[in-house]
């Protein structure tokens, strides 16, 4: 009989601390205040703070509970549902008839899992000596490249002082630091954190430099309608790359936010490769790695997306949904402007206006965050990011107050 081991085989790992968003809920649950906020985690509340389920996915919701089709529980295929993945990827490339064969689409498990099968796969098939995200960055793309062994890198993005996008490093980093067949991560419009985007004529510019480095340009798209309120303008840099001679990427596309679907995991990852014949060999590895990690993604999220995506009426009522969700946000943001400039606050808060989408990088230092949450019971990430949606008309004055008393506290 072998013995019974006293101390874990495991007792050596490292503490991992938990990841800040969650870190961050758990604080404000905690908070016995009778008045607290938190603008932390990028989820959609309406005007009351509430969950906001689109009228479109009830919508859908009735017509394919009314269909009850009795293989609704049935596995999908590897690749997820066709139907699902085809109106997808329309969605974000746009009619793109004559690269149509070139491009390997497969359902994922929402944006998350799309990045992280993209990862798998360009990390083995690229080799990339190392990938580029931008500084500052989605917390879990980091995490993501990690766990597939690339070295993370990072080009500058974010001018804390002038709290504007830093094109100039960006681009100066990308011509000098990165190798032939690495792998940059762009994010398709309404940049999370910092809710700043590159203009046509620098996204023109850093396609070229893709070009000219040779560097394998992956795309992030978690905000596709939900950052203008257009889906065509949100898809515009994403398919100006795809638009180019040579030009070979991926794209991660997430139905979390613009349809509201966040924990049925509806995303897909899109491969524009150079020839059809590319396109089905990169098919086969990415099935295949597919397999090993989830076997089929889920179905109802994808049958309810793939409901709004593909009935007319539907879709144009989801055009007004997204409308809805994007002049909220743009309203709030206003708001709370507004009221900064009319406490008379320190400092310039433009910014707040022109960044686009669920966040503003406010530029809040981490003793004023701090000063937030302590005195003033307002939760928000230490990078001084606030996810702009969790502001409403009840509570965007109570935040105002705490961001100018932190910001007079004498804070830096
Ligand atoms: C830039 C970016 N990518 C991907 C995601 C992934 O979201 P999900 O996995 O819910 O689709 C998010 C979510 O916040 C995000 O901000």
């Amino acid at each position: 009989m072998g013995s019974i081991p006293t101390e874990s085989l495991f007792s050596e790992l490292s503490d991992i601390p938990l990841d800040s968003h969650y870190a961050l809920k758990e604080e404000f649950s905690a908070d016995p205040a009778p008045k607290k906020v938190i603008l932390g985690s990028g989820i959609y509340r309406d005007g009351n703070g509430m969950p906001w389920v689109l009228p479109t996915v009830k919508e859908a919701e009735d017509i394919v509970d009314n269909i009850g089709d009795p293989g609704r529980y049935d596995y999908l295929q590897i690749a997820g549902s066709a139907a699902f993945y085809t109106a997808a990827r329309d969605l974000l490339f746009g009619r793109v008839d004559t690269k149509v064969e070139s491009i390997v689409s497969v359902q994922a498990v929402s944006g998350t899992g799309a990045n992280s099968l993209g990862a798998r796969f360009l990390s083995e098939s690229l080799k990339p000596s190392a990938v580029w995200l931008s500084n500052p960055s989605w917390v879990n793309h980091a995490n993501i490249w990690s766990l597939v062994g690339v070295e993370v890198k990072y080009y500058p993005y974010w001018d804390a002082e002038k709290r504007l996008l830093d094109f100039e490093n960006m681009i100066k980093t990308l011509e000098s630091h990165t190798k032939p067949g690495d792998v940059i991560v762009l994010h398709g419009c309404a940049h999370n954190p910092t809710g700043v985007d590159p203009t046509k004529d620098q996204w023109k510019t850093i396609a070229d430099v893709c070009q000219r480095r040779g560097l394998f340009p992956f795309f992030d798209n978690a905000y596709q309608g939900f950052a203008s309120g257009d889906l065509d303008e949100d898809a515009w840099a994403l398919r100006h790359f795809a638009g180019r001679e040579n030009m070979e990427l991926a794209a991660a596309q997430s139905f979390s936010k613009n349809m509201g679907l966040y924990g049925e995991r509806v995303g897909a990852l899109h491969i524009l490769t150079a020839s059809p014949d590319a396109a089905s060999k990169v098919k086969g590895h990415v099935l295949r790695i597919q397999r090993g990690q989830v076997s089929q993604p889920p179905r109802r999220g994808a049958t309810l997306a793939t409901t709004i995506l593909t009935n007319g009426k539907l879709f144009q009522k989801w055009l007004l949904d997204l409308r809805e969700m994007s002049s909220r946000i743009k309203d709030m943001r206003k708001a709370l402007h507004d009221e900064l400039v009319a406490l008379g606050t320190p400092g310039d808060w433009g910014h707040i206006l022109t960044q686009i989408g669920m966040f503003s990088y406010t530029g809040l230092s981490p003793a004023q965050v701090e000063h937030l949450r302590s005195e003033g019971h307002v939760y928000i990430l230490a990078s001084g990011r606030i996810s702009v949606p969790g502001l409403n008309p009840g509570n965007v004055k109570y935040v105002a107050a705490a961001i100018d008393k932190a910001v007079r506290g004498g804070l830096a």
